[in-house]
């Protein structure tokens, strides 16, 4: 449940290179690539991408991102704001109001959609007219993502899928996100997960739950069956945080399901407490073709009370440099307009109060008070906000690769505080002298 520091990537016991996206004080960015060293050779040896940046050439090509926003009732501007935030031509956004909105708010935010010309142009936000009722931590939260994703499958070509919450805010332009994500391999899948489930067998593992969301059209609590059902022993349960990055190639594993596994296991999961957590952690961590595609990671910033509540805090002003000393994309969750938000949105997203985040898109003149973004030029333009070549950019071999996966796929991260590995590996990922170790990609 508590978060606060990185865990290993515990699906398999391959070596990692774990490169890292690399957050200054001045600017942003680190985020931690895992992938397999042979993979990783034979892949950077005849890829273009990686050779460009290797002789310092033009950088790789940015990925295009496809993002599902979901809220409820009174979070139509609040997704406003986050879409406003997080938005960029290249990506794709699909908005999702559950059941517990109203027609009239979903309606509402349709039109807030339509009237801005930017978007119009582009073609990139979807709003979802008739959502289901979405029960919270029950499998009607999986449903409502599987639903998006195949949408988003289906209506356009993106690399990486990044689910938020009306109450997450992104911590880094979108320009930033995509020129990183462009030197990351493409198979990564970010989600923070482990097979230690601890005190969880007994409270999401062994419970039977039902979802009324599947058969009510009214939004309501799940409730529990008396019996109580054993581990399973054809796979193992992996759990972790409901927020991810997750590849195209993965969702169209777990959407299309010509291998049974994803099918399988969204049954299971039918009658699992807090089903979001563990449902793409498992079905990743148990298929030959994915298990070594992980990186332990949710890249979003969350802080838990000691000992953890069922929510996390709410971030405020306090911790807001702690939020950009992580270096993490996004943070989960704020209050309704906090003043944190615009603390963000003034310092790190550059963003006035009702514009888009500027980019290397936006070619207008802001001087005249208008959006800067109502002109715009290539959406391939990505501008990072700090000049950031391949010199600058530090991506590593993590200690010559000795950062290894979990002690036998188990859960390493939690009982390892001792270890040497761990503490070498923190020390790395907090962009202190670590930094020393970093070598060019
Ligand atoms: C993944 O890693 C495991 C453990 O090192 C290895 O045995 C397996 O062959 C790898 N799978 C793939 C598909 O590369
Ligand atoms: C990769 O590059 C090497 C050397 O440049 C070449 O010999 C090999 O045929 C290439 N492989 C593929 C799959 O293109
Ligand atoms: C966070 O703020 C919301 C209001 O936006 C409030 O309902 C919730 O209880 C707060 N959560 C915590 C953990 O303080």
């Amino acid at each position: 449940m508590k978060r606060t520091h990185i865990h290993f990537a515990l699906c398999s016991n391959r070596k990692w290179l774990i490169p890292l996206l690399f957050v200054s004080t001045i600017s942003l960015i680190v985020v931690l690539i895992a992938s397999p060293a042979q993979d990783k050779s034979n892949r950077t040896a005849n890829s273009s991408e990686d050779s460009d940046a290797n002789s310092g050439g033009r950088p790789p090509e940015p990925p295009r991102l496809a993002y599902l926003l979901s809220g409820t009732g009174g979070d139509g501007r609040r997704m406003r704001r986050l879409l406003l935030a997080a938005y960029h031509p290249r990506n794709y956004y699909l908005l999702h109001l559950d059941l517990g909105a109203s027609d009239s708010e979903r309606l509402e935010l349709a039109k807030y959609v339509k009237s801005e010309a930017v978007v119009r142009e582009f073609r990139n936000v979807m709003v979802v007219g008739k959502p289901g009722p979405v029960t919270y931590k029950g499998p009607t939260m999986i449903a409502r993502t599987l639903h998006a994703v195949a949408i988003l499958l289906k209506k356009a070509k993106w690399d990486w899928f990044i689910n938020l919450g009306a109450s997450d805010y992104p911590l880094v332009p979108q320009d930033d996100l995509l020129h990183i994500f462009s030197y990351l391999p493409r198979d990564l899948n970010f989600l923070d997960h482990t097979s230690d489930i601890g005190w969880k067998e007994v409270q999401r593992a062994r419970p039977i739950i039902i979802d009324p969301g599947l058969y009510h059209s009214k939004k309501s609590g799940v409730f529990w069956a008396k019996e109580k059902r054993s581990l399973p022993s054809s796979f193992k349960l992996f759990m972790g945080s409901e927020w991810v990055v997750l590849t195209r190639s993965f969702l169209e594993f777990s959407v299309w399901g010509w291998d049974n596994l994803p099918r399988t296991l969204l049954m299971y999961y039918t009658n699992f407490m807090e089903s979001p957590d563990g449902y793409f952690h498992t079905l990743v961590c148990n298929h030959k073709d994915y298990q070594n595609t992980t990186v332990n990671h949710d890249l979003r910033y969350i802080r838990w009370d000691n000992p953890p509540k069922e929510h996390p805090i709410n971030l405020t002003l306090e911790h807001f440099d702690d939020m950009v000393q992580s270096g993490a994309p996004f943070a989960h969750t704020f209050a309704k307009d906090d003043p944190v938000l615009d603390k963000i949105d003034q310092d790190l997203l550059k963003r006035s109060d009702g514009r888009f985040t500027p980019g290397g898109w936006c070619t207008g003149n802001s001087v005249l008070d208008k959006d800067p973004c109502v002109v715009h030029g290539s959406s391939y333009a990505v501008k990072p906000s700090v000049v950031r070549n391949m010199d600058g950019m530090m991506m590593a071999q993590a200690m010559g690769g000795d950062v290894a996966v979990g002690k036998g796929g188990e859960g390493a991260g939690s009982g390892g505080v001792g270890d040497g590995r761990e503490q070498r590996w923190r020390h790395w990922w907090s962009g202190g002298t670590g930094v020393g170790l970093l070598k060019k990609l």
